[in-house]
Parts: structure tokens; C-alpha cells; sequence
């Protein structure tokens, strides 16, 4: 990288870094703020503050490194280690999911159809974000989660930790339900590897440094949430209600297969006007 960041001041260097980031970021200006603010440990509302200070050599060395990574398509969340969700902060590290605003929509309708005193599973945890958010929010309600990985869960329980306090969620390291003791539970919830591996490399680069494990799934992107809803029943209580993140291209592919497995469903759009979150409730045998 060219010297043409020394000797200048913190303004001048964070528009030189977002000419730099214009070719893989959509959002340059704030990446270079953000980085800029985490080399200096400083919040980057305050970086206003700054803007005509020059920056000392250590700190220039650190804000090129985390650059560098940058450049190279690498998450923001990653590098400064941190996303936040549902207005709360959660460590995220390379071993989970980055939590998608997309996925906020989804603990809105769990909070909404939680009755009081709800139990609640969130399957496929990953960082903790649905998980944690609801408890956050509905602390009467008794939460559950998941993850298939044990690294998953390690970052999972350190949020819940520090954002709530331990042991307020039961954690399980589990295959789906594999693991879970025979209880039902009024709202299960979960947002599942959805994408189709056979547009894995079409992605852009930057989903391609989250874990695989947590984007794809087999049958074009089905086959877990098939597992799922196929399984969901004996877990489920009478009047419970399972919500789930779905991809755009799998909304026709649910409505079909719900109804099988005796369940009535509704398909909420996101804020992009796309099917994402697919609510599904036992239909009731009316006996006359
Ligand atoms: C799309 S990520 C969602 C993470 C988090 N819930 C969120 O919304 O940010 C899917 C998660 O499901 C987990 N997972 C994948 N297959 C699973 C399985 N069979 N059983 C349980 N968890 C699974 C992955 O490890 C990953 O953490």
C-alpha cells in the first residue's frame, strides 16, 4: 500500500481509503469510518471529533491492516469483530453467521405470538441473535437454542452472557432435535441454511468467508427446512406456532409441503417486498 496515507490527517485518510474500497463495498464511506474508529478504540459517532487531528504511526498501522483485510472482501463484522442486532451487541466471529436486519423481522413475530410464559426453541443459534433477542425482550418467556456447532454455540453462550447474564438460556449442541429432552414447546423458531449450493460460487465474495455450514442446504436449499417442519410436530404444542426465515425462491416449495405435515401457513414479506419469514400453526381436526 502507498504512503499516502502518512502524515495526514484522520479526514483525509478516510477518503482516501473509501476511494480505495468503492470497487467491493457498496457502502465505502462508512467502512472507512468504521475501521478508522476501530483502530483509534473510539466510537464512530465521535469520529467527528477527530477529523483534523493527525493520526499517530501505531494507529496508522493498524487501520492499513484491517484495510488490507477489507480489500479483500473480508466482512466489516468480522474484522472489528462485533454486529449488532436487534439493537443489541454481538460478537460474531468466522465460526457464525453474521446476523441479517432481514432476521429482525423474524423475533418481531416470535415476540408477537409468544403468549406469557412461552417456551421457546431457537434451532441453528449461531451467534445467539434470535435467540438472545427474545429473551432480551420477552424475559417471561423460557428460551431454548441449538447449534449443530460447537464453535457456534461457544460464541452464542459468551453473548448471552455478557448481553443477558449466564444461564438464562438453555444452550444444547444438537442435530435439529436431536438432543432435545421430549417436551413441546409453544414457538419454535429458526433461521436455517437456505441457500442452494449450486449458486454457492455465484455469491458475492464476501458471504463466501461465513461458514458453509451455516448458508447451504441440500435439495437446492429445502432439505433442512423440510427436516425441520417434518420433525417440528412432536415438539410442538397444540396451539403453538413455528417461524422460520425462508429464501425468496422456496416460498412456492413450503405452501405445497406444509399442508402434508398438517400445518396452515402464512408467508410474511421482508422489507424488500421478498418472502422471508413462513409462519406455520396445526390445523385443527374439528370433530362435530
Ligand atoms: C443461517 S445460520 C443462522 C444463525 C442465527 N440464527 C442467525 O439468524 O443469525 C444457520 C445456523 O444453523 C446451524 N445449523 C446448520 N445445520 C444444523 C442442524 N442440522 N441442526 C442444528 N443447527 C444447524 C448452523 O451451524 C448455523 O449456526
Amino acid at each position: 500500500m502507498s504512503d499516502v496515507f502518512y502524515n495526514n490527517s484522520i479526514i483525509q485518510i478516510i477518503a482516501f481509503a473509501s476511494k480505495r474500497l468503492e470497487s467491493i463495498s457498496a457502502t465505502p464511506v462508512l467502512d472507512a469510518e468504521i475501521l478508522m474508529a476501530h483502530a483509534l478504540g473510539i466510537d464512530r459517532h465521535k469520529l467527528v471529533l477527530y477529523h483534523n487531528t493527525l493520526v499517530d504511526k501505531k494507529t496508522l498501522t493498524k487501520f492499513k491492516r484491517l484495510l488490507s483485510r477489507r480489500l479483500k472482501s473480508e466482512p466489516i463484522a468480522y474484522i472489528v469483530g462485533y454486529k449488532e442486532f436487534y439493537s443489541l451487541p454481538l460478537k460474531v466471529n468466522r465460526h457464525v453467521l453474521i446476523p441479517r436486519p432481514e432476521t429482525e423481522l423474524l423475533v418481531d413475530c416470535a415476540i408477537y405470538h409468544a403468549r406469557q410464559r412461552a417456551t421457546i426453541l431457537d434451532i441453528g443459534t449461531g451467534s445467539g441473535a434470535i435467540a438472545i433477542a427474545i429473551k432480551y425482550n420477552r424475559p417471561d418467556c423460557s428460551v431454548w437454542a441449538t447449534d449443530i456447532s460447537k464453535d457456534a454455540l461457544k460464541v452464542a453462550k459468551h453473548n448471552a452472557g455478557t448481553i443477558l447474564g449466564k444461564h438464562l438460556i438453555k444452550f444444547l449442541h444438537s442435530n435439529l432435535f436431536e438432543s432435545i429432552p421430549t417436551m413441546t414447546f409453544d414457538v419454535i423458531v429458526s433461521n436455517p441454511p437456505y441457500i442452494n449450493p449450486n449458486i454457492y460460487t455465484q455469491l458475492q465474495k464476501d458471504i463466501h468467508y461465513e461458514p458453509k455450514e451455516a448458508l447451504l442446504a441440500p435439495d437446492n436449499g429445502f432439505g433442512i427446512i423440510k427436516s425441520l417442519i417434518e420433525k417440528a410436530n412432536n415438539y410442538l404444542s397444540d396451539n403453538g406456532t413455528i417461524i422460520i426465515e425462508i429464501g425468496e425462491d422456496l416460498s412456492s416449495r413450503i405452501q405445497i409441503f406444509a399442508p402434508l405435515f398438517n400445518f396452515s401457513i402464512s408467508i410474511l414479506k421482508d422489507y424488500s417486498g421478498l418472502p422471508r419469514i413462513a409462519i406455520f400453526k396445526k390445523i385443527k381436526n374439528i370433530t362435530i
